[in-house]
């Protein structure tokens, strides 16, 4: 049987970075994503920090208003975000953790320990319409816990996998995968859509991507970061034949 088809949301956060080092209004994220999606993106992520160090609410509401691709917003589980989501209807919310003094996001969410706290807000999420995904561990356990929250989503951190490939860590890399193998398995037998993210290179998506489960990958930092030697339609061009190469 042939595996299902792997989507590439492309993040445009560092777009923003890049214009706000300056000020101004140049680079223009929504055009980023316009480009990203002419040559092969099947979506647009955006991560609306607290401290809008890089995506602002204006932007936001662009890319809501010109894409016509699902747009995956993500966001920190605060009453402030939702009620933003709730205004913007975007196709889909991605939870995840924040914490101010992190350069990126840098674990899952705890939502064994966050069950409260989180349960409200995906069902105000859900009930919108908006299609929300919990971003954690790749964990059985995780995958039980994400499950009983009625999440009908969840993103799984490849941030530990990619810092063994980039270590050079054999074994690492293929414990850190086999952990996404697992989870990506049980999140699926229980109903889980699965999606991953989070340091994914040319030279790390491979592996990931032939997980079979695995529907959608969410990748920024590689993609924008290889655009300034390639340019950004060619690097999400090669992240797509990395992806299909080893999804075939
Ligand atoms: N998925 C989630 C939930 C993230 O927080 C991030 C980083 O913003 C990404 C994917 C993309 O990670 P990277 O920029 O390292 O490709």
């Amino acid at each position: 049987m042939s595996a299902l088809p792997l989507r590439l949301g492309v993040n445009i956060d560092h777009v923003a970075t890049v214009r706000n080092a300056r000020g101004g209004t140049y680079p223009d994220p929504v055009r980023a994503a316009l480009l990203a999606v002419e040559v092969g993106a099947d979506g647009i992520t955006a991560h609306l920090r607290e401290d809008r160090r890089h995506i602002r609410d204006a932007d936001m509401a662009a890319l809501r208003r010109h894409l016509s691709v699902p747009l995956n917003f993500e966001m920190a589980a605060t009453d402030a975000m939702v009620a933003l989501a709730l205004g913007l209807k975007p196709h889909a919310a991605c939870l995840v953790p924040e914490n101010r003094a992190e350069r990126t996001t840098e674990g899952g969410l705890d939502i064994v320990g966050g069950r409260d706290h989180l349960g409200p807000r995906i069902r105000a999420l859900a009930e919108a319409g908006i299609r929300v995904s919990l971003f954690v561990e790749p964990d059985e356990a995780v995958m039980e816990a994400a499950h009983a929250l009625g999440a009908p989503v969840v993103e799984l951190h490849t941030g530990r996998y990619c810092e063994a490939v980039v270590a050079g860590d054999a074994a690492a890399s293929a414990h850190e995968r086999a952990r996404i193998v697992r989870a990506a398995g049980h999140g699926q037998r229980l109903g889980l859509e699965i999606h991953a993210g989070h340091g994914l290179t040319t030279g790390s998506v491979g592996p990931i991507a032939q997980i079979s489960e695995i529907r959608e990958l969410n990748i920024g930092h590689a993609l924008i970061a290889d655009a300034i030697f390639v340019g950004l339609a060619q690097a999400v061009r090669d992240m797509r034949a990395a992806m299909d190469a080893a999804r075939r």
